[in-house]
């Protein structure tokens, strides 16, 4: 723009709602779902957002002046519609006041505990996290100063006994991944804050249709969006929710880090999540149709499902879980050769090591999610090298119970 041009109009307001929409309060889980995202667009009337596919934004100089949060964005590493309207049907949907969408599970995850940590600071953590957040707080946390407090899954209801005066975050997945055990998310936030510390929880396996950690105490929730609030195993993102000063206090580090989702991610993101009651709760009868169907199956040694540890756990997800899963681990006989030749012969669910997606999928976690994990720290865990976990999707349940049948008499 040469001299004496007049800038440019600020750019059209964020479609993305805020708190405090008139109907937002007021609509039901699957409405926000839908509609919880962004208003139809103004400048074409498309009823879906346009994807906002720039890195930077023009804007009315001096910026500073003209700057007014969510009206214009300066570079899409730092804000960007679609990122907003992702972040913010996120935090509805786990009924938080503040939501933000990460290019991944990790970068939502390091963002907080980098962002919100400093050295000298310890972690409080369960041992049955995803194999990576274990590599991330084991092998890269000691580089920066900060001290993890191992809490194993049988000692969890003692977590307060883990403690120290330099705890500041306690960290948590339930049900857990991949042996869906659940633990006491209220009794965990309980412990952090009459410590002075944060309960951040993991929310991926449950999905915010099954659980919302905030609701229960937690003060952060994190996803792996990639899973169950993608939904078709056709993107990589990941989200937090949580207060807004304590996402405020993160967020410049995590523009630092540079973890931004792309806008179209961001926009799939968005289109996912439309149907993800839909989804979700067909996949939580597809979980209980598989464990109803294997039960005492001859090649089963044992099956892993929300509840069915013990007694206790089974009262704890009703307290705190509306629905369970589309998550079973399955020890097959035979160890891990009896694994592996069940997997080979499954037909209808695909061998891939993600969840959460339509199509069903098996894994073992020995050798994916879990493959950095030494015997000793398997055994631990309760992971045994006979275990195949699965993510059922959305597919008729006889199919599904046919190809694994079919698949366990080759074992
Ligand atoms: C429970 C859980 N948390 C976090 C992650 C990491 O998410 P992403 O792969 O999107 O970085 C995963 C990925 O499998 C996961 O299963």
């Amino acid at each position: 723009m040469g001299q004496g041009e007049t800038p440019s109009p600020a750019r059209p307001p964020s479609t993305a709602k805020k708190a405090g929409d008139v109907e937002g309060p007021t609509w039901a889980f699957d409405t926000i779902a839908v509609h919880g995202a962004h208003e139809p667009d103004l400048n074409a009337g498309s009823v879906l957002p346009p994807i906002y596919q720039t890195s930077t934004y023009h804007y009315p100089a001096p910026f500073s002046e003209a700057r007014e949060p969510g009206r214009v964005h300066l570079y899409t590493r730092v804000d960007n519609p679609n990122q907003e309207q992702a972040g913010e049907v996120i935090r509805r949907l786990e009924g938080a006041e503040a939501g933000r969408v990460f290019s991944s599970g990790m970068a939502a995850l390091s963002a907080a505990l980098l962002g919100l940590l400093k050295q000298g600071e310890e972690v409080v953590a369960l041992e049955d996290l995803y194999g990576n957040t274990v590599t991330l707080l084991r092998d890269d946390f000691p580089r920066f100063g900060l001290k993890v407090r191992w809490v194993p899954s049988d000692r969890s209801s003692d977590v307060r006994s883990f403690l120290s005066p330099q705890t500041r975050l306690l960290l948590l997945e339930s049900p857990t991944n991949p042996t869906l055990r659940v633990h006491d998310i209220g009794l965990w936030a309980r412990v952090a804050h009459d410590a002075g510390a944060l309960l951040l929880v993991d929310n991926t396996f449950a999905s915010p249709v099954n659980q919302n950690p905030v609701a229960l105490g937690a003060d952060l929730v994190m996803h792996s969006a990639t899973k169950s609030l993608g939904g078709h195993s056709d993107i990589i993102a990941g989200a937090l929710a949580g207060r807004t000063s304590l996402l405020e206090r993160m967020d410049g580090f995590a523009h630092t880090l540079g973890g931004s989702l792309d806008p179209l991610a961001a926009f799939l993101l968005v289109r996912g999540i439309k149907t993800l009651p839909l989804r979700v709760r067909r996949q939580n009868e597809n979980g209980r149709a598989v464990v109803e169907g294997l039960q005492g199956h001859p090649k089963v040694e044992r099956l892993h499902f929300p509840g069915s540890a013990s007694d206790p756990e089974e009262k704890l997800c009703q307290r705190q879980m509306r629905g369970r899963t589309g998550m079973v681990s399955v020890v097959v006989r035979g160890g891990r050769e009896g694994a592996r030749r069940f997997m080979g012969a499954l037909r209808l669910i695909h061998p891939a090591s993600s969840l959460g997606g339509v199509e069903s999928l098996a894994s073992m976690p020995v050798e994916t999610s879990h493959r950095q994990l030494s015997l000793e720290e398997l055994h631990r865990r309760g992971i045994a090298e006979g275990m195949v976990r699965l993510s059922l999707g959305v597919e008729d349940p006889g199919d599904l119970l046919a190809d694994l049948k079919r698949a366990l008499d080759q074992v």
